[in-house]
């Protein structure tokens, strides 16, 4: 199979150095891909928005397959692009209209209540219903949780304990504070619990396939504190999410949403990221992502022992039922090199060295580049993920730490605190 996988971060470099292990692969090709993902296969000057573009490589380069690393793509309907066409090229998603579980938080809201998926209770609001929306606020117990309808950059989310700011927030996102994103607010009750991220890939025919299971590091600084970033760290497996817990959330929830795609006629071909908040026991969903995690996919692909292309080939052409997802029974932990200053500003241009092909570990190349000679220099905040298997979590995070002591670029930075939630 030639395959074009969309997007440039850690999740595509994970993606494709699995890709490149399967026997299936003839060719890949990776838009834009970073300074990294060239030892998988071939960097395309493309940007995954660009579908005309995309649609020209396909046909000059025969591609078999187009996998889409990141909600952008997926959610401006390029699943629906190349199905308009005739399918000539099989596209791994969810077609525009399943992509709004990602692109609208109240188009996701409804869906769960419509399906009966436990999730916060909420309400949503417009700029039409800021009265109600101040008379709901009153009625909850903090902290409250605002978050933008539509797709933020990750920053679409409010948490805030005092209810005159949760008034004066809410006023500011109906009054375009993340522009057109947050002209519908949803408000929702706070749950507490830890998060951890499930996995699968659908065929959209109520097939589907569980891929391990993570849970990332958002925040910037050790012990869960400062400002969200885009991920410092995942591990998997996950201890609380052990078999009954996965259980209850197959049953009360990858079951009933892979039904309810059905059930509502929405084409869903491709991976389905469900976040989830353990309260008390039972899982609750928090937010649904149409795409694979990142950091977690760096933790999620080492574990997956059977062949990806076997199964994206199989979601996309709608029949997954003879196909397995083996899962290896050691654990995974990623810990994320980051520039100074992230996640707010940083310099780019920092000559990377040292060791960046350990035997111990796996280094998935995030914000990276080449300069024109062929050096590696640092192009983004998250700049590598750094991964390792363990019989142990403690183990494999052990094994990352001193793999991150050989690699140098001014400026680097890390959590020392990854998986010391856990054990
Ligand atoms: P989201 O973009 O929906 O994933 O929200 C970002 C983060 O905000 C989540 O990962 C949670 O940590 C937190 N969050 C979102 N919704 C809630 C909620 N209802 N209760 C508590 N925390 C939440
Ligand atoms: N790690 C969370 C995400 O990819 O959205």
């Amino acid at each position: 199979m030639k395959i074009l996988l969309l997007g440039s971060g850690g999740r595509e470099s994970a993606l494709a150095h699995k890709i490149s292990q399967s026997e299936r692969t003839e060719a890949l090709y990776i838009a834009p891909g970073n300074g990294g993902t060239a030892a998988y296969g071939t960097n395309v000057a493309l940007s995954p928005l660009d579908f005309d573009g995309i649609s020209r490589f396909v046909a000059d380069n025969a591609i078999d397959m187009i996998v889409v690393g990141n909600e952008d793509p997926l959610v401006a309907g390029i699943y629906d692009y190349f199905a308009d066409r005739g399918g000539e090229v099989l596209v791994v998603g969810p077609s525009k209209a399943a992509a709004a579980l990602e692109g609208s938080k109240d188009f996701a809201k409804q869906f769960m209540m419509r399906h009966g998926i436990p999730t916060a209770a909420y309400r949503s609001f417009t700029a039409e219903t800021l009265e109600q929306g101040y008379a709901f606020l009153s009625t909850l117990q903090p902290p409250y949780v605002l978050k933008a309808d539509g797709l933020a950059a990750g920053k679409g989310v409010l948490i805030i304990d005092e209810l005159n700011q949760a008034r004066e927030a809410l006023a500011d996102m109906l009054g375009g504070r993340f522009g057109s994103a947050s002209a519908t607010v949803v408000i929702e009750e706070f749950l507490s619990g830890i998060e951890c991220s499930v996995f699968v890939i659908t065929d959209g025919n109520g097939g589907y396939r569980l891929l391990p299971v993570a849970k990332d590091y958002k925040r910037i600084g050790e012990g869960d504190t400062g400002p969200n970033t885009g991920g410092m760290g995942a591990v998997s497996p996950v201890p609380f999410a052990d078999e009954a817990f996965m259980a209850k959330v197959e049953q009360r929830i990858v079951r009933p949403t892979i039904d309810g795609l059905k059930a509502d006629g929405l084409v869903y071909r491709g991976f389905i990221f469900f976040g989830l908040i353990n309260v008390g026991g039972d899982p609750k969903v928090i937010e649904y992502n149409v795409r694979m995690g990142d950091p977690e996919t760096e933790v999620v692909m080492p574990r997956l022992r059977s062949d990806l292309v076997d199964l994206l080939e199989a979601a996309a052409k709608g029949d997954l039922a003879d196909v397995p997802a083996e899962i290896d029974s050691r654990a995974a932990v990623t810990v994320m090199l980051v520039s100074a200053g992230y996640p707010g500003a940083y310099a780019k241009g920092k000559a990377i060295t040292g060791c960046l092909e350990p035997q111990s570990s796996i280094v998935y190349h995030a914000g990276t580049s080449r300069e024109p000679d062929g050096s590696l220099v640092t192009s983004g905040g998250r700049v590598m993920a750094v991964t390792s298997y363990g019989d142990t979590i403690t183990e494999a995070v052990a094994t990352s730490y001193r793999a991150i002591e050989d690699i140098h670029f001014e400026g680097k930075t890390y959590r020392r605190d990854i998986t010391r939630d856990l054990v």
